[in-house]
C-alpha cells in the first residue's frame, strides 16, 4: 500500500503543537548480545533458560540483535520521523551484578545510543527498569529486600550522572505490577516465585526504588523530567449492581493501581489495600520516611494501555483459563482470595486476546487528569499483536494494527479534547521483540523483524505511523 492508501479515507488524528509522537522498546526485549562487553545476568536469562517457563523454549540471548543494529535502527527511525524514542537502560550491562563499578563498555553503549538519536533530531526518554534486574540482587533477595531498592537508587545515580547531560526525561520503572505480581505472585514472569506475601514486600521496595531514583536523578541534574511508567487497569465490573463484583473491582483497583500510585503521588498507602492484606503480611517492611522518600514530585505520568478488563467474583465452578506465556499460572497475578472471574469481553481481540477499546484509553486518561490535577500524563506505550505475515510483494499489511492505532491516537485525541494534559504517545512497539513469556511468537512492531536474517520490513503500520508523525510536523 502507498502512503496515501494508507492513510486514505480517513481524517488523520491531529494534535497540539509540542505533542510527542515516538515509539517504546526495552532494553533485554530487542537488545540480544547478553554476555558481551562485560553485562551480566539478569533474572530474565535465568528465567527464560529454564525449561517450560518461555513458549517455545524463546529467549532474549539474540533477540532483534539491537546491540550490533543500533546505529541501522535510529536510522530506522530517523525514516520514521519519531519525534521520541522511549529505550531501557539493562542494569546488568551497565552495574554487572548490579552493584559497584560501572562498566564502561555498557555504558558506551547507551552513550552512543544517545548521540545518534539527538543527531537523528529524536528526544531520548530512558527507562531505568524494564524488568532486567541483575541476578546476583536477586539471589540476595531481589525486589522483596530493601536492599535492591537501594541498590536500584544508586544505580539511577551512576546512569544520571554519566548520561544526564544528554538525557532530559527519565522514567524509574515499567510496570512494577508485572515485577510484583507476575515475577513474585503468579511467577509467570522472572524471577517466577509464587508468594502473596513476597510480592507485597516487593510493590514496597519498587516504590521505594522509584523514589532513591528519582531524587539520584535529580541530585545529579535539577532539571531533569522524572516520572514512573505504569499499566493502570481499567477494570469494570461485570453487574454493576453487584456489591460482589464492584468490591472485587475495588480490590483489584486498589493492589493494581492505587498501591503505587497511592504512595508515589499521595505518600501513603490505600487503607483498604491494608486491610484486604491485613492476612498475608503486617507490612512491617515499611519503615518510618520510606512514604516520604517514595513520594516524590514527579514532572509526568507514564501510562502503558492496551486493553480494559471485566471482572466478577468467580461462581467456583466456570472454568477460567489463565494461560498467560507457556506456564498455566497455580495462583492469580495478585495477592489474597482467588475468587476472580474476567469475563471475556466482545471483540475484536488482538493476538494477546485483548479486547480492542480505544474508549477505555480515554476513560483512563480522564480519570488519572482528574485524579490528579496538574500532573502530566503521557502514553508510554500502547500497541497491539497480530500474526503478521511477509505477503509475495515483500510487506506486511497488517491493517489490524492500522486501525488499532489510527482508533487509540483518536482516544487520545478525545482525552485531549475532555481537558486531560497528554504530553505525548510513545507507540509500542518500534520492532518486533521478544514478548516475554509468549517468546517471539506475539509480534508488536511496526518494523517486522526476521530473526533468521534479522532484516528489518516496515509493516503498513509504520508507514501510516509516519504519515501522521509528518502531518502533525507541518500543523
Ligand atoms: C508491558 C511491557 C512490554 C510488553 C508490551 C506488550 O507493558 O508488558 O512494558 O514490555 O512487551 O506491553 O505486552
Amino acid at each position: 500500500m502507498s502512503d496515501t492508501e494508507i492513510g486514505a479515507g480517513a481524517e488523520l488524528p491531529r494534535f497540539p503543537e509540542g505533542f510527542l509522537l515516538g515509539v517504546a522498546t526495552a532494553s533485554y526485549q530487542i537488545e540480544g548480545a547478553v554476555a558481551e562487553d562485560g553485562r551480566t545476568p539478569s533474572i530474565w536469562d535465568t528465567f527464560s533458560h529454564t525449561p517450560g517457563k518461555v513458549r517455545h523454549g524463546d529467549n532474549g540471548d539474540v533477540a532483534a540483535d539491537h546491540y550490533h543494529r543500533m546505529p541501522q535502527d535510529v536510522a530506522l527511525m530517523k525514516q520514521l520521523g519519531l519525534q521520541a524514542y522511549r529505550f531501557s537502560l539493562a542494569w546488568p550491562r551497565i552495574q554487572p551484578g548490579g552493584r559497584g563499578p560501572v562498566n564502561v563498555k555498557g555504558l558506551d553503549f547507551y552513550s552512543r545510543l544517545v548521540d545518534e538519536l539527538l543527531e537523528a533530531g529524536i528526544q531520548p526518554v530512558a527507562t531505568l527498569y524494564h524488568w532486567d534486574l541483575p541476578q546476583e540482587l536477586e539471589n540476595a533477595g531481589g525486589w522483596t529486600t530493601r536492599a535492591t531498592s537501594e541498590a536500584f537508587g544508586r544505580y539511577a545515580d551512576v546512569v544520571a550522572e554519566a548520561l544526564g547531560d544528554r538525557i532530559r526525561s527519565w522514567t524509574t520503572l515499567n510496570e512494577p505490577w508485572c515485577s510484583a505480581y507476575l515475577g513474585y505472585c503468579s511467577g509467570v514472569h522472572a524471577p517466577g516465585r509464587e508468594s502473596q506475601a513476597a510480592s507485597l514486600a516487593a510493590v514496597h521496595h519498587l516504590n521505594l526504588g522509584h523514589g532513591l531514583a528519582v531524587q539520584a536523578v535529580r541530585a545529579a541534574h535539577a532539571d531533569a523530567s522524572c516520572s514512573i511508567t505504569h499499566n493502570l487497569h481499567v477494570i469494570r465490573p461485570a453487574d454493576p449492581h453487584s456489591p460482589e463484583d464492584v468490591d472485587i473491582v475495588r480490590r483489584l483497583d486498589a493492589l493494581g493501581n492505587r498501591a503505587f500510585l497511592g504512595p508515589e503521588l499521595e505518600g501513603a498507602y490505600p487503607s483498604d489495600l491494608l486491610a484486604d492484606t491485613a492476612a498475608i503480611t503486617d507490612w512491617s517492611f515499611v519503615r518510618d520516611g520510606d512514604l516520604e522518600q517514595i513520594h516524590q514530585p514527579l514532572d509526568l505520568l507514564g501510562i502503558n494501555y492496551y486493553t480494559t478488563s471485566t471482572a466478577r467474583k468467580w461462581d467456583g465452578v466456570t472454568d477460567r483459563n489463565r494461560e498467560d506465556g507457556h506456564m498455566v499460572a497455580t495462583q492469580p497475578p495478585w495477592p489474597g482470595p482467588d475468587d476472580v472471574d474476567f469475563v471475556r469481553e466482545p471483540g475484536p481481540h488482538t493476538q494477546m486476546g485483548w479486547r480492542v477499546e480505544p474508549a477505555g484509553l480515554t476513560e483512563l486518561l480522564v480519570r488519572t487528569a482528574k485524579d490528579y490535577p496538574g500532573l502530566p500524563l503521557m502514553v508510554t506505550e500502547n500497541g497491539a499483536a497480530y500474526p503478521d505475515i511477509v505477503a509475495p510483494d515483500g510487506q506486511v499489511h497488517d491493517g489490524d494494527r492500522v486501525d488499532y492505532v489510527r482508533r487509540h491516537l483518536g482516544a487520545v485525541r478525545d482525552a485531549i479534547d475532555a481537558g486531560a494534559d497528554v504530553r505525548g504517545y510513545l507507540l509500542w512497539s518500534l520492532l518486533d521483540n521478544f514478548e516475554w513469556a509468549w517468546g517471539y511468537e506475539r509480534r508488536f512492531g511496526i518494523v517486522h523483524v526476521d530473526y533468521e536474517t534479522q532484516q528489518r520490513t516496515l509493516k503498513d503500520s509504520g508507514r501510516f505511523y509516519a504519515e501522521v508523525i509528518r502531518a502533525h510536523a507541518r500543523d
